[in-house]
């Protein structure tokens, strides 16, 4: 298997990654309560995965209490989480790594447990998600109608990411990537199936883009244009996400993106199995020629597709989530053809170290094969 494009050295931004094969934001469900902060074990975590030179982005953190819908996520948001934080990043720069925090505020994808004052969760609009919420005790119940935010809260959401994201440079990251995917809130403004208002925030592409673009403006006015990203999933259904028409909206949104320079825009694609061939179509592909930054790939790659993928010019690097989770040494195993450690869905969320930083990395005798 070839893996030479994959470990072609990438501007990224203001800084040079040494190789392509980027961790995705994983959620795990592991910070201390109360408080949601990063624990020492989350250090490990990290330092296992900041092989030499790679890029990280952090596990998406809410940036205000009110941005909370899973148990035990770690926030961005205290001084308690600043200091936690801090440790992960000392921990992987010490590795030589470079690490981005995801931005994170779930919307309606939450219920009133995780809620100051077990108040309704805010929305774009009142319109229940199908499915159920976790519940801060990890119990599963149906979600509940969200709130519509007024036209004058808004400010107060793009505040609360800028403060996140000063919070952010305060903790030792390298930069920040706004979470625009996954049908959390700034997902559910950009899409047609969550975002039924008729202010200046729905209704056209133009409108419902509004949000997306309000709070990149906030991050790159902390972080400067080379330290921000952002991720969308174009074609996401998660969490009872829908667009009617993504193509027309999300060149949209690339376009407008363009003008901010920032240092590169990461895209799920639609499949999340191993199943696609090398160099197959991606569903991205379509949204390519509305992007000439950096664009990162992310959703059931592995060395070989990945690799192709870069060689086409499909994208420039590519994040690998479950992947990750198993292999603290992936980018490794990938340049040395190495097999890859099953990953087990049982330990992805909530737990202990099991499933978290007990998978082994290879031997130095197996690295030298
Ligand atoms: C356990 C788990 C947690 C995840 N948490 C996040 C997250 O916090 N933010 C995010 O943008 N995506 C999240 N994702 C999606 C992954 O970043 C990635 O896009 C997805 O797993 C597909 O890539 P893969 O096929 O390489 O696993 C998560 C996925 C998994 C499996």
């Amino acid at each position: 298997m070839s893996t030479a494009h994959l470990f072609a050295p990438l501007k990224l931004g203001r800084y040079t990654l040494s190789h392509r094969v980027v961790m995705a934001p994983l959620t795990r469900m592991r910070a201390a309560v109360p408080g949601n902060v990063p624990t020492d074990l989350g250090v490990e975590y990290y330092s296992q995965r900041a092989s030499s030179g790679g890029f990280i982005v952090s596990e998406a953190s809410q940036v205000t209490p009110y941005g909370q819908g899973y148990p035990a996520t770690p926030g961005i948001h205290s001084a308690e989480q600043i200091a936690g934080w801090k440790k992960i990043t000392d921990a992987v720069h010490a590795k030589g790594g470079i690490i981005f925090m995801q931005l994170w505020h779930t919307g309606r994808i939450s219920h009133p447990s995780f809620q100051p004052g077990g108040v309704q969760p805010v929305a774009p609009s009142a319109i229940t998600p199908a499915g159920k919420s976790f519940t801060p005790s990890f119990q599963m119940v149906p979600f509940e109608t969200p709130r519509a935010l007024e036209i004058g809260e808004i400010p107060g959401i793009v505040e609360a990411y800028r403060e996140g994201a000063r919070n952010a440079l305060a903790a030792g990251f390298d930069g920040v990537e706004l979470h625009g995917a996954n049908g959390y809130l700034i997902e559910q403004f950009l899409h047609s199936k969550t975002n039924h208002r008729t202010d200046a925030y729905g209704g056209s592409v133009e409108n419902r883009t509004r949000l997306l673009i309000e709070v990149m403006t906030a991050l790159v006015d902390i972080w400067g244009a080379d330290r921000v990203g952002v991720r969308l999933s174009p074609f996401g259904v998660v969490n009872d996400a829908g667009e009617a028409d993504p193509i027309g909206l999300y060149s949209h949104v690339l376009t407008r993106l363009a003008p901010l320079n920032i240092a590169y825009v990461h895209l799920i694609e639609s499949r999340n199995t191993d199943a696609g061939e090398a160099g197959a179509p991606l569903a991205i592909n379509d949204l390519r020629p509305f992007w000439s930054g950096t664009l990162i790939l992310a959703g059931g790659f592995v060395g070989a597709s990945a690799d192709a993928a870069i060689r086409a010019g499909q994208g420039d690097a590519v994040a690998f989530g479950r992947h990750f989770i198993a292999n603290p040494d992936l980018p490794r195993r990938f340049q040395l053809g190495a097999p890859l450690n099953p990953y087990n869905r049982a330990t992805f969320y909530g737990g202990d170290a099991a499933g978290y930083v007990d998978y082994p990395a290879l031997e130095p005798a197996e690295a030298a094969e």
